[in-house]
């Protein structure tokens, strides 16, 4: 089955190499994206919400749309609890330093991206209570560890929905409902699936969905930014920037509704306009049936890396549990020097190394080289996989000196 017919972009490079690199950031971008991006610049070009003439309110407009595709895509009822950010990094960031204060618990996994262990770590410092439930080896994490853990004062729990380094997905609704429980908040950090699974905000009751707009959702770097789910009444959080607005300009208090209280400064319509793009895209092609063509490709190359002698695969290694991103190593070979030499030698655009994981490579055993990651995304086809495999099965076969 393939959704991407051969007149769309493909994820060769104009100079001939493949792309596998999506769970840094997608790329190719559908078609649409770059043009909504070029009309805004050449059409509109004005700052939203801050003058009343007609090319302002037309960046008002595609900004709006954009929040509306947003909601929509999570099935949030009010757009307005959308705050745009430049990236998820900036999102968790928001959520976990301006939510967070001295004495709280706060609980995580062992798979964390550094965009929420360092915030974290900091916090920790500042008298905020941490505790990580360990993952076994694959990644995966079991609901059971992770509420033993909980305490009195736990106000947050912290968990990525797949991990970006081995595609692990992590029990998100067995989460959530450990949550509800206890009433504790459940931010989500979503980088590597939004896009990519269903996520429903109001039936995966999530407190604060935290997306980026530049990888699964195929939209521009610069785009991100956090949902607030019903149960949160957003004065907990407190703005992490403040300034103009466009909106009650006669105070110099910060305003104290949705989504100005976090989103001050000219905002990134260029960004918002081809991310707009690529939600429209998104919907018209069908996150279910987008994840149904990634798995079926990510099980190829599974299969393919398991019939190659000295690989070594990390995480689930099923499809059906993990994202199509798969983390390797093969033996003789550093992360590093292999994914030099696909690149140099075949053209194989992967990201090799620590992916800003360090506890998710301490949990999966690949601390502190690493792992070559092969990550997947919508414009991918059978014969780039089959392209990947044929040369990690040529460099399998050298006989290193
Ligand atoms: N977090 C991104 C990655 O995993 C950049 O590569």
């Amino acid at each position: 089955m393939s959704l991407i017919k051969d007149n769309t972009p493909s994820a060769v490079t104009p100079d001939g190499a493949i792309y596998f690199d999506s769970a840094a950031t997608s790329w190719p971008k559908p078609p649409g994206v770059a043009a909504a991006m070029l009309d805004y610049l050449e059409r509109v070009g004005a700052n939203p919400g801050r003058s009343g003439h007609r090319a302002s309110i037309e960046a008002g407009r595609i900004m709006y749309q954009t929040r509306e595709l947003v909601a929509e895509t999570f099935n949030c009822n009010d757009p307005m609890r959308v705050a745009f950010t430049l990236n998820i990094t900036q999102a968790i960031n928001l959520v976990l330093q301006r939510l967070l204060k001295p004495g709280d618990h706060v609980l995580t996994s062992s798979m964390e991206h550094n965009s929420v262990m360092r915030p974290l770590r900091a916090l920790e410092h500042e008298g905020v209570e941490l505790n990580c439930v360990a993952c076994d080896v694959e990644g995966k994490l079991n609901p059971v560890d992770l509420e033993k853990l909980i305490l009195p004062h736990t106000r947050l729990i912290v968990l990525n929905h797949a991990s970006n380094v081995s595609g692990t997905i992590l029990p998100l609704r067995e989460v959530a409902e450990i949550t509800r429980k206890h009433n504790i908040l459940l931010l989500v950090d979503a980088a590597q699936t939004a896009g990519v699974l269903p996520i429903d905000i109001q039936a995966d009751q999530i407190d604060f969905l935290t997306f980026t707009g530049h990888k699964s959702l195929y939209g521009p770097t610069g785009t991100g930014g956090v949902i607030f789910g019903e149960r949160v009444d957003i004065e907990m959080v407190r703005p992490l920037t403040r300034g103009g607005t466009g909106s009650r300009s006669e105070r110099e208090e910060q305003p104290d509704f949705l989504p100005d209280r976090f989103e001050s400064g000219t905002q990134n319509v260029v960004g918002l306009a081809g991310l707009g793009a690529s939600l429209k895209w998104l919907q018209e092609l069908g996150i279910s049936e987008l994840r149904l063509q990634e798995e079926e490709l990510c099980a190829y190359l599974l299969h393919g890396l398991k019939g190659i002698p000295g690989i070594t695969i990390y995480g689930p290694k099923e499809s059906i549990q993990q994202t199509a991103t798969v983390a390797i190593n093969l033996a003789g070979y550093s992360p590093a020097e292999l994914g030099l030499i696909l690149d140099d030698e075949y053209g194989i655009l992967c990201r090799a190394g620590l992916h800003c994981a360090p506890a998710a490579h301490r949990t999966l055993g690949t601390f502190p080289t690493g792992s070559v990651r092969i990550s997947l995304g919508a414009f991918h086809q059978k014969r780039d996989i089959d392209s990947v495999l044929q040369a990690l099965q040529n460099i399998s076969r050298v006989n290193k000196p």
